[in-house]
């Protein structure tokens, strides 16, 4: 059993393709795509944003739309243990977690690969966390990241919580020069945010139909993904 969402990373051969001693993760990807340097983690990189109306529709099931009071911001030092908190709860319960999703957070952080790490706060506390890194296409850096892990604490879910941090995660990612941005995860949940399965793109033991992907530029890379080498090592 592997994390919930990054098990793909556990793979033999899969992760693994950037060794820890080669240049950081980021700093190719500054590299190789310039702007997107300013994703760094703990640099506010947007402002922190309100939930929108929209995020806040009504709903029919009883449960109360998200308050107006959540905001989606960058991530703070401050908020390292409130973030692994989070995780680790939304994780708690999930069928195929292994538990490993809040040192997978901790090992992008501390190898400089947490492009995007995100919390939505409500009340001052961090109900929600995205984490977003670089990924490789056939070896190479190209401006294409992976969104995960995606956590909302159990008593904030099915509130629009997960959906404000993905809109602001790929707005994120989109406003600083990526070029795409893939997920494995189930495509009833990504399809709204436009992530589709693409046989361009292909990380290897895991089904096709769980691989998705959402191109930003015009074109799709085509190969071999590898995600960092933290969601390998994070067990
Ligand atoms: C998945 C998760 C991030 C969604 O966050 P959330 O704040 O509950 O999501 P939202 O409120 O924005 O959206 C909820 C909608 O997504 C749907 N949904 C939630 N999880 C889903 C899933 N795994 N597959 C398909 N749909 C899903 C709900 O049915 C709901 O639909 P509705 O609005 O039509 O009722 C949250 O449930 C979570 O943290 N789960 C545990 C960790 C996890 O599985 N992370 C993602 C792994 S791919």
């Amino acid at each position: 059993m592997g994390p919930a969402l990054c098990e793909v990373v556990d793979a033999q051969g899969v992760a693994g393709a950037e060794p820890p001693s080669s240049p950081g993760v980021a700093e190719r990807v500054v590299r190789d795509v310039g702007p997107v340097d300013a994703l760094a983690v703990n640099r506010t990189v947007a402002p922190a944003r309100t939930a929108s109306a929209a995020r806040r529709r009504r709903r029919t099931d009883g449960k109360p739309p998200m308050s107006a009071r959540v905001t989606v911001r960058p991530e703070r030092v401050q908020d390292v243990a409130a973030i692994a908190a989070v995780v680790a709860a939304a994780f708690a319960n999930h069928p195929r977690s292994d538990g490993s999703e809040p040192r997978i957070v901790e090992r992008l952080r501390a190898r400089g690969a947490l492009v995007v790490s995100l919390v939505a706060e409500e009340e001052s506390a961090i109900v929600g966390h995205v984490a977003c890194s670089p990924v490789s296409v056939d070896g190479r850096t190209c401006g294409w990241f992976g969104l995960g892990p995606l956590s909302v604490s159990p008593a904030h879910q099915r509130r629009g919580v997960g959906r404000a941090l993905v809109d602001e995660a790929l707005s994120t990612l989109r406003a600083h020069g990526a070029r795409g941005c893939v997920v494995l995860g189930n495509a009833a949940y990504y399809g709204r945010f436009g992530f589709r399965a693409d046989p361009a793109l292909r990380l290897p033991g895991f089904p096709e139909e769980h691989f998705l992907a959402l191109v930003f530029g015009a074109s799709m890379p085509s190969g071999v993904v590898a995600y960092d080498p933290s969601f390998a090592a994070a067990g």
